[in-house]
C-alpha cells in the first residue's frame, strides 16, 4: 500500500530522519512514536510531500511518487492531517469540508459521490453536523480536529496520514476522536504519529518507533506495549 524506503530529511543543516525503511499494508493502522523532536512530523511530512528535501523512495500500491508535489500526492489518495489541524479560518465547516473534495480529482466520482462522503462525515462526527454553518475561527481545538480529518475523507484517502490528532485535546475529546479513527482504520489503512503510545497501541496493529530521526524499534502492538524497549528507545 505504502512503501518508504531509505527516506532522509534534512532541515537545513539538521538531519531529521535518516534512513527510515517503513510500510502500511492493505488494512492496517501502524503507529510512528518517538521522543520530542525524533523525526516524526518530518517524516510525514516527507511522504506527503510537504517537505521537499528529501532523498530515498515512497510508493504508493508500488508505484514510485517521484519527483510529485504535494498537491498531485493527495490526489493519488494520500493524504495528510497534519499537526496543528489546520481549517480554513473564513470558511464554514460545511465550506471547508466542500472545498476539501478537490484532493480527490479524477479518482472523485461527481457531485454524488461528493455528497456521500459529505453524509459519511456527518455521521462519523455528528457533532459537526450541528456546527456545519459556523466559520473555522469559532471552533474549539476538538471540532477544529474532527473538520481536519473530516477534510481528508472528502479527499477519499487510499492511505491517511494523522500527526498527533489528540495534542492538546480533553480527554473526552480525545475519545470521540479515536473512536472516529477505529471507524475509519476499517477501509482506509493509517500511519498515526502520537504521542500518547498507550492510545497508538489501542488503534493499531504495528508500531515503528523513532529515535533521533533513526528507527529505533519494530514490531506489533501487542509485543511492544509496555515493554522495556519501548520505554528505552523514548530516551535519547
Ligand atoms: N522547519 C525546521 N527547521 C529546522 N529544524 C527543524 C524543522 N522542523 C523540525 N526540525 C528539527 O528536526 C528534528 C525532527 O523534528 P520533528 O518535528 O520531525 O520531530 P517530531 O518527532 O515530530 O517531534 P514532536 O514530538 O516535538 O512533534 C528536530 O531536531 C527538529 O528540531
Ligand atoms: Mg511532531
Amino acid at each position: 500500500m505504502l512503501r518508504v524506503e531509505g527516506l532522509t530529511v534534512h532541515h537545513g543543516p539538521v538531519a531529521a530522519v535518516v534512513g527510515l525503511d517503513l510500510e502500511v499494508r492493505p488494512g492496517e493502522a501502524v503507529a510512528l512514536l518517538g521522543a520530542n523532536g525524533a523525526g516524526k512530523t518530518s517524516t510525514l511530512a516527507a511522504i506527503s510531500r510537504l517537505v521537499a528535501a528529501t532523498s530515498g523512495t515512497v510508493r504508493l500500491d508500488g508505484r514510485p511518487l517521484g519527483r510529485r508535489g504535494a498537491d498531485q500526492v493527495a490526489r493519488l489518495g494520500l493524504l495528510h492531517v497534519p499537526e496543528g489541524r489546520r481549517v480554513f479560518s473564513t470558511l464554514t465547516v460545511h465550506e471547508n469540508l466542500l472545498v476539501a473534495g478537490s484532493a480527490r480529482g479524477r479518482r472523485g466520482g461527481g457531485r454524488r459521490a461528493g455528497r456521500a462522503l459529505l453524509d459519511e462525515v456527518y455521521d462519523l462526527f455528528p457533532m459537526l453536523a450541528a456546527l456545519r454553518d459556523r466559520p473555522g475561527w469559532a471552533l474549539s481545538g476538538g471540532e477544529a480536529q474532527m473538520v481536519a480529518i473530516g477534510r481528508a475523507l472528502m479527499g477519499m484517502p487510499r492511505v491517511l496520514l494523522l500527526d498527533e490528532p489528540s495534542l492538546g485535546l480533553a480527554p473526552t475529546v480525545v475519545d470521540a476522536v479515536y473512536a472516529a479513527l477505529a471507524r475509519i482504520r476499517e477501509r482506509v489503512p493509517l500511519l498515526l504519529v502520537e504521542q500518547d503510545s498507550a492510545r497508538a497501541f489501542e488503534l493499531c496493529d504495528r508500531a515503528y518507533v523513532l529515535r533521533s530521526g533513526r528507527l529505533a524499534l519494530a514490531g506489533t502492538a501487542a509485543g511492544l506495549r509496555g515493554t522495556p524497549k519501548l520505554v528505552a528507545a523514548y530516551l535519547t
